[in-house]
């Protein structure tokens, strides 16, 4: 039809004026058309000219976004979309997008309405094409909040499921110490009615010690799956601040690196150098750290017991928009099992292990909307990858 209606124009001055009336009609009636598909759609759309200048938009959008005035007033005003939207971020995205001419671009907002809710959307900026030519950007602008609830309300559900079977777990696993600790009583009451049968003798120091000895053992191990378990289900709550990472990680190596040194294990820290700060939760973070690092500590005592050659060695560097975290250690590596179970809560391979330390770690790296990846040799060693998307604009409007 628009080529149509362009071939007939240009002949406009040999048209009779039926003709031209004619042409007018199916002009206005494509515009009418056009103009109630731009209505039903459920994206909101503004269309800009090169100059920035709002040309075209359908009324879903003025109910979104934030304008401080009526798009019927700004349409063709002289100054860019940008200066009449009244949310800070989103008018300095769309001015950074359109002065630098980025065109397939989106970001995620929030917004908190005058009802007070919090709405969020996503903006697109696409290029407005027209004859080959570039006559513009169309801005589309989508409501994510539905579905951002259901991601919330899915990642609740998963903590849940995920409370449930730690419950399951912790309730199994309390069963063998406090089964222990009945042993070992019973064993005392029973030295201690023999004791009085036999004219109040009472029975053996050494014999009470040595039972109060293992209850006082399995009361601590107790008192280790609480404290472990009441940090699992506890909900993160993130202190989220500028950092510089690898300030951070220097001072946790001069912490734990003695501890290495002394059973003979060396510690490398090979820093990204590029000063860039992240936000980052300096506990949550040195929580992360530190029980890989205590992980990694026993793996290599397991394998190098006090002679050389143990090494551990922690990198990091900043790609793209990620800080990724390298943690390795030559210790002795794990089996495809412990490795396919490492996250799992309770799962450990240590006498005195809670099996929860990894189980933490993954929930903080999750937390973060980070990754963690595991690659491990039986043998040979354990290497974890960990990234951090940067910055964690949205972390924020999650918690
Ligand atoms: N670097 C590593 N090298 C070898 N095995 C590892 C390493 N890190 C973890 N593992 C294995 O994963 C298991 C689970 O680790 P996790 O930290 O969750 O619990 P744990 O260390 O056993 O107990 P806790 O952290 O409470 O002391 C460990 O028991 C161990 O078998
Ligand atoms: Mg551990």
């Amino acid at each position: 039809m628009r080529g149509y209606v362009k071939r007939v124009t240009q002949k406009a001055e040999k048209l009779s004026k039926e003709q031209i009336l004619s042409l007018l009609e199916t002009m206005v009636d494509e515009n009418e058309s056009l103009y109630s598909v731009l209505e039903s759609l459920s994206t909101g759309l503004l269309i800009i000219d090169n100059n920035f200048k709002l040309l075209r938009f359908n009324t879903i959008v003025e109910s979104w976004l934030p304008f401080s005035e009526r798009l019927e007033d700004i349409q063709g005003n002289e100054n860019p979309v940008w200066e009449y939207i009244e949310d800070e971020d989103i008018a300095a995205f769309l001015k950074k997008c359109m002065e630098n001419n980025i065109t397939n671009s989106s970001e995620d907002f929030s917004i908190v309405t005058s009802g007070g809710s919090v709405r969020f959307l996503t903006i697109t900026i696409s290029p407005l094409v027209n004859d080959g030519e570039l006559n513009g950007k169309v801005i589309l602008v989508r409501d994510i909040t539905e579905k951002r609830n259901q991601d919330v309300l899915l990642h609740r559900m998963e903590n849940l499921a995920n409370l449930t079977n730690l419950a399951a777990g912790m309730a199994h696993e309390i069963k063998n110490p406090l089964g222990a600790i009945s042993i070992h009583i019973q064993l005392i009451q029973k030295a201690l009615e023999k004791a009085r049968e036999n004219e109040d003798k009472l029975p053996a120091k050494k014999f009470v010690e040595d039972h109060i000895d293992v209850v006082n053992e399995e009361i601590e191990h107790l008192n280790k799956l609480v404290m472990d378990f009441l940090l699992a289900v506890r909900p993160i709550k993130a202190q989220l601040e500028l950092k510089d990472p690898d300030k951070l990680i220097n001072g946790l190596v001069e912490f734990f690196k003695p501890e290495f040194n002394k059973s003979g294990i060396k510690v490398e820290f090979h820093e990204s150098g590029s000063g860039k700060k992240i936000m980052l939760d300096e506990k949550l973070f040195r929580d992360v750290i530190m029980n890989i690092s205590q992980n990694a500590l026993a793996a290599l005592k397991t394998k190098y017991q006090g002679q050389e050659g143990g090494l551990f060695t922690i990198s990091d560097k900043i790609e793209g928009n990620k800080f990724i975290l390298t943690i390795a250690d030559n210790g002795c590596g794990m089996s495809e099992e412990t490795l396919a179970k490492i996250f799992e809560p309770y799962y450990t391979t240590k006498a005195n292990g809670t099996g929860l330390g990894m189980t933490m770690v993954y929930k903080i790296v999750k937390e973060f909307s980070g990754e963690i990846f595991v690659d491990s040799k039986e043998g040979e060693g354990t290497v974890f990858a960990i990234s951090f998307p940067i910055p964690q604009k949205d972390a924020k409007l999650l918690q």
